[in-house]
């Protein structure tokens, strides 16, 4: 059992202090937003993520959880810190490291004796070193420290899963006490065999980008399949089970769509394309993935414009505005360039989302049309376009569904409908890779 303050109650932050206290640590969460804090002490979440009140509850219950904006004295008691910050995109694609760099000061500070500090938020490969010289020279004791990089692989929509039964956990070290610290940090994962990569610091922060590229590359490739699959009258899902089966590809993360968004793999992607060029290494394939996820937006709406060419005064339901299902979170979301398009085409939007659709309009679009069901959002529009994979969305009652439309058309970009249906019930639709199936 370790002394952790965690900086940053973020959905990275808060779901991995509370995972750090469930396995018997005790953990301080802090923020410099006294706000999140007060909530937080109030028992009530700021992100919307499933299973996260109920492992809070608990901790907290358990006195090994706490919340504190007061960082220097809970950076000072701790023996463990945990960089969790935002690490926002940059015009150019770099990584905004500046909330970084500046909680490495306030650590530095109130360096007190013997920490570790620990990067959970993704940071560019060769930032551990660069926190190395920030904390060597802002430290105003002859404490000693070390660096450690432990990136977060958590999916928004399943983090809390994700940190208490990862895959895998990666710990970037510069020496045996600091991997000490952090096996024992994790010990409950360690006791049950969960893998733990041990390597060093750029290597910690280069298997996180490299991972998330690679996962971005993925979804970019079976869209483009799924584009092709169209034209040619293959079923792109077809083709995904099979790739699937052969053991070098897996099935996952092949699931064709309108493209990627998230505060993650848009961000990553353009930092690791951007750390390449400070290291003159051309990242061609993930710069095409990163193309090739701006096009499908397009594609979304292309086939919209097939079904509804003339969209000037018509009605189109946008079914869907998160980025993907389980969450809120609507940060670089395909249904924001898509409604956009819409608009510009002169149609009169109306949106649906089960929990994001408020958030749509706090970040992106205030004067955006949005419904409280799905029935009111269809009744009398021309074109339904299906943008999230929400379970409600994939139990969509086509046949009752039907009368409420001005007009039979529906773009499926999830292809969570059944094409038999759409047939059946008479729909014109288009979906992504299996249209002529
Ligand atoms: C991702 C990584 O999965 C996670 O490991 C990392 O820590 C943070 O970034 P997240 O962005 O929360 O997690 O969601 P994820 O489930 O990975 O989906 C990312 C985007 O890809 C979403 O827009 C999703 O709709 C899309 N996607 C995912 C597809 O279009 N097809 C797929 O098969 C899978």
């Amino acid at each position: 059992m370790r002394k952790i303050c965690v900086i940053g109650t973020g959905y990275v932050g808060l779901v991995s202090g509370t995972g750090l206290a469930d396995f018997g640590n005790h953990v301080i969460c802090c923020d410099i937003d006294q706000s999140k804090i007060d909530l937080l002490k109030k028992g009530e979440i700021p992100i919307y993520e499933p299973g996260l009140k109920e492992l809070v509850d608990r901790n907290v219950k358990a006195k090994r959880l706490t919340f504190s904006s007061d960082i220097d004295t809970s950076v000072r008691d701790a023996e463990v810190i945990f960089i969790a910050v935002g690490t926002p995109m940059g015009d150019n694609g770099e990584a905004d490291l500046r909330a970084v760099e500046a909680v490495a000061k306030t650590i530095a500070k109130n360096l007190n004796s013997y920490k570790i500090i620990c990067t959970k938020s993704t940071v560019p490969v060769g930032t551990g070193a660069r926190l190395q010289e920030i904390v060597e020279s802002e430290k105003e004791s002859d404490a000693e420290f070390d660096i450690v990089s432990n990136p977060e692989f958590l999916r928004e929509g399943s983090a809390v899963k994700d940190f208490l039964l990862p895959d895998r956990v990666v710990l970037g070290v510069n020496s045996k006490r600091a991997e000490e610290v952090m096996k024992d940090v994790y010990r409950p994962l360690f006791i049950n065999e969960t893998p733990m990569v041990v390597t060093n610091v750029p290597s910690s922060e280069m298997i996180k980008y490299a991972s998330n590229a690679f996962l971005a590359v993925k979804i970019s490739f079976i869209n483009e399949v799924a584009n092709l699959a169209d034209k040619v009258g293959a079923d792109v899902h077809t083709v995904a089970r099979a790739m699937g089966l052969d053991g070098r590809i897996s099935s996952k993360f092949l699931h064709p769509g309108p493209g990627y968004g998230g505060s993650c793999f848009p961000k990553d992607t353009e930092a690791l394309v951007y750390t390449g060029e400070q290291h003159d290494v051309q990242f061609q394939v993930v710069q095409a993935a990163i193309n090739a996820n701006k096009t499908q937006r397009n594609v979304i709406l292309d086939k919209a414009t097939e079904l509804l060419p003339e969209m000037e005064g018509k009605t189109v339901a946008v079914l869907g505005l998160a980025f993907k299902a389980n969450t809120d979170d609507v940060r670089d979301t395909p249904a924001l360039e898509i409604i956009q398009g819409l608009n510009e085409a002169g149609a009169n939007v109306k949106a649906y989302d089960p929990i994001a659709a408020e958030n749509m309009k706090k970040f992106f679009l205030p004067e955006l049309t949005t419904c409280k069901s799905v029935i009111e959002t269809v009744e009398g529009a021309d074109l339904v376009i299906i943008l999230t994979e929400w379970n409600e969305l994939r139990g969509l009652g086509l046949k009752d569904l039907k009368p409420h439309l001005n007009a039979p058309n529906i773009v499926d970009a999830r292809n969570i409908l059944s094409v038999d249906q759409l047939k059946e019930f008479g729909y014109n639709y288009r979906n992504v890779g299996r249209s002529n199936v």
